[in-house]
């Protein structure tokens, strides 16, 4: 079957094929790797990759024996090149689907056109408030009573890619950024898990700003 533009099916009928981005801790990966195992799940990690050797995600994937690759800016000529090298790894796992869990780069406009509608990113904030690499700390400063976390489909810009779900945390007065974002982590896991396995179990569907998962 083909699909239409920006709709995404999976290329078979076996578990949908998940390449991890990460830069950080893996908390968010290793939530996908506990529930990989189960084949009604049908989403399975093939690969992580990382811009960070040092990364203790990387330690997570091997752990599970996941295979890893790292492709760190440093080894590039510039960003343009470092995008597609990222890219070209990435598709080494024939991925259907790409998560971003705690991936701190951007993606460039290479990379997304080589798999369209099929990278999805985590961000510990409702967006579109509060974007970027300081979300957690940036709602605190600001304020607010509630903040949360959001799976969205990345597109060329910074954490603006049409939502696919989200989670409110209340903050609370004793709140610091760790605190908060240890409760928002809590949630980023329980949403992740839940939606990947929608996704690789049903068809996504982004029309302009609005993402169907059915
Ligand atoms: C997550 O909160 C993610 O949204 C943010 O960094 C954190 C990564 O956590 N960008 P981990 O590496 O998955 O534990």
């Amino acid at each position: 079957m083909t699909a239409a533009p920006g709709q995404h099916r999976p290329a078979t009928t076996t578990a949908h094929r998940v390449v991890v981005l990460v830069s950080g801790t893996g908390s968010n990966l290793a939530a996908l790797l506990d529930a990989h195992d189960d084949v009604a799940y049908g989403a399975r990690v093939v690969g992580v990759v990382s811009d960070r050797a040092a990364a203790g995600a990387l330690d997570v994937a091997r752990s599970a024996g996941i295979p890893t690759a790292v492709v760190a800016p440093r080894d590039f000529d510039d960003r343009a090149n470092w995008d597609r090298g990222l890219a070209e790894t990435a598709a080494i796992f024939r991925p259907d689907l790409i998560v971003s869990a705690g991936f701190m780069r951007i993606l460039g406009a290479g990379f997304l056109a080589r798999f369209p509608a099929r990278v999805l990113n985590t961000h510990p904030a409702l967006l579109p408030a509060f974007p970027g690499a300081h979300g957690v700390r940036d709602a605190l400063e600001y304020g607010v009573k509630v903040t949360g976390c959001t799976l969205h489909v990345v597109d060329a810009g910074v954490d603006t890619g049409p939502i696919v779900a989200q989670v409110a945390i209340a903050v609370d007065d004793h709140d610091d950024e760790a605190s908060l974002h240890e409760r928002i982590k809590v949630a980023e896991r329980a949403l992740l898990v839940e939606w990947v396995g929608r996704i690789a179990r049903g068809t996504l569907t982004v029309d302009g700003r609005h993402v169907v998962v059915a």
